[in-house]
């Protein structure tokens, strides 16, 4: 039988309690990331719901910018990235949001593409959705659309998708 991408997936995900906080479960996806197949599973099954429809892949720093770059590469668009506050120059907008273990700002520089550009949003896990709402409304304050966000593991019960109300959500996992 073929490998899924959620079935690399499942089978490479460490759970690790207590981290970064006590109370967290920590689902890490570097294994996912490691793994030449599953890397490459993962990134086809991530894009291939938005095909046609994507000029350019926005991934949030930093498990976000390993799989936007390679998503990038297979849809033959560029990146672009939402990076945490204070590492892009100048002109930068900025949201600040929270997450499940903790509280960050994210900013974009509107600059670099042209408005009404069709993004796909690309992260490793949707959570809270404290940092997904973010990266979209900075899309739309960019003068972007978002055509979708599509995310490896979705935890379920925090709320993520009625953080993202009216978002074309895919995960490849729920857990
Ligand atoms: C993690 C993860 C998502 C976010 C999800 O990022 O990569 O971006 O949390 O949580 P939420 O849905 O509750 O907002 P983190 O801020 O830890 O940054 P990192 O990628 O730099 O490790
Ligand atoms: N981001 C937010 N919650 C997370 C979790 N439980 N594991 C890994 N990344 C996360």
């Amino acid at each position: 039988l073929e490998k899924s991408a959620a079935d690399a997936i499942e089978a490479l995900t460490a759970l690790v309690p207590d981290f970064p906080k006590p109370g967290i479960v920590f689902r890490d996806l570097t294994p996912v990331f490691a793994d030449g197949s599953a890397l490459r599973l993962v990134t086809d099954a991530l894009v291939e719901p938005f095909r046609g429809r994507v000029d350019v892949v926005a991934g949030v720093e930093a498990r976000g910018f390993v799989l936007a770059a390679a998503a990038a590469y297979a849809l033959g668009v560029g990146v672009a990235v939402i990076r945490k506050a204070g590492k892009l120059p100048p002109d930068v907008i900025s949201e600040s949001y929270s997450l499940e273990y903790g509280e960050a700002t994210l900013e974009v520089q509107p600059h670099n593409l042209p408005s009404g550009c069709r993004v796909l949003v690309l992260d490793d896990i949707l959570a809270t959705g404290g940092t997904l709402a973010a990266a979209t409304t900075l899309v739309e304050r960019a003068g972007w659309t978002v055509t979708g966000v599509s995310v490896v593991l979705e935890l379920d019960g925090l709320g993520g998708r009625e953080a993202l109300p009216g978002r074309d959500i895919r995960s490849l996992v729920v857990a």
